[in-house]
């Protein structure tokens, strides 16, 4: 059987982004089952309908860049207890002409990590409301983490026991849910 082609989005564009880093770690915990291909989202302009007679080449390097997977995985900030506002204008893009939103139908996981107590929860709400209404498939399940300076360390690994095994759980639930509704029928 191929490989199951993860999208990896991470709904920061900071270089130190605490997200990344989970992201990165999260691909780790899926070993050799996947190819994961992180997707970025920085260089995209601002959502704009009068830019659709003729997409910005960065829009269509992004959306044929995400159809060619067969899951996604978000890693997300929560930014004012939303999503940032990076992560909601790759969303719109993908998300149009209608008859092309490429995150229809796939099976979406989503998670993020926050120094705040509550890990990204309120965020992850609405991401989860978003993409629920274009389609996706999102994995059920809660995956809030709370960031520490040394939950991940220099090797991208999740040093807190507890952290990891949540986290590998939640990647492989996620995975064989994908690798299921992936089959071709
Ligand atoms: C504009 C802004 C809004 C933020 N709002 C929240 C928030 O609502 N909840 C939260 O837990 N952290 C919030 N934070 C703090 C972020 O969790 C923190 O900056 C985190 O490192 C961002 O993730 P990143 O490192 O992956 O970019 C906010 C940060 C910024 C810059």
């Amino acid at each position: 059987m191929n490989k199951l082609k993860v999208a990896v989005i991470v709904g920061s564009n900071r270089r130190e982004s605490i997200n990344r880093k989970l992201a990165e770690a999260m691909v780790r915990l899926a070993g050799n089952r996947i190819e994961a291909r992180f997707i970025p989202i920085d260089d995209l302009p601002m959502y704009n309908l009068d830019l659709e007679a003729d997409r910005p080449a960065a829009v269509r390097r992004f959306t044929e860049a995400v159809a060619a997977n067969g899951a996604f995985l978000f890693v997300t900030p929560e930014f004012n207890r939303s999503i940032p506002a990076v992560l909601k204008n790759a969303i719109d893009w993908g998300s149009k002409p209608m008859d092309q939103n490429v995150w229809k139908g796939k099976v979406a996981a989503i998670t993020g990590t926050s120094p705040g107590a509550i890990g990204t929860a309120v965020g992850q709400q609405h991401l989860r409301q978003i993409l629920g209404v274009l389609g996706s498939l999102v994995m059920g399940g809660e995956a809030y983490i709370s960031f520490k300076p040394d939950l991940i360390d220099g090797n991208g690994d999740i040093t807190v026991a507890a952290t990891r095994d949540f986290l590998q759980a939640y990647m492989d639930n996620f995975l064989s849910l994908a690798e299921k509704l992936n089959q071709p029928s």
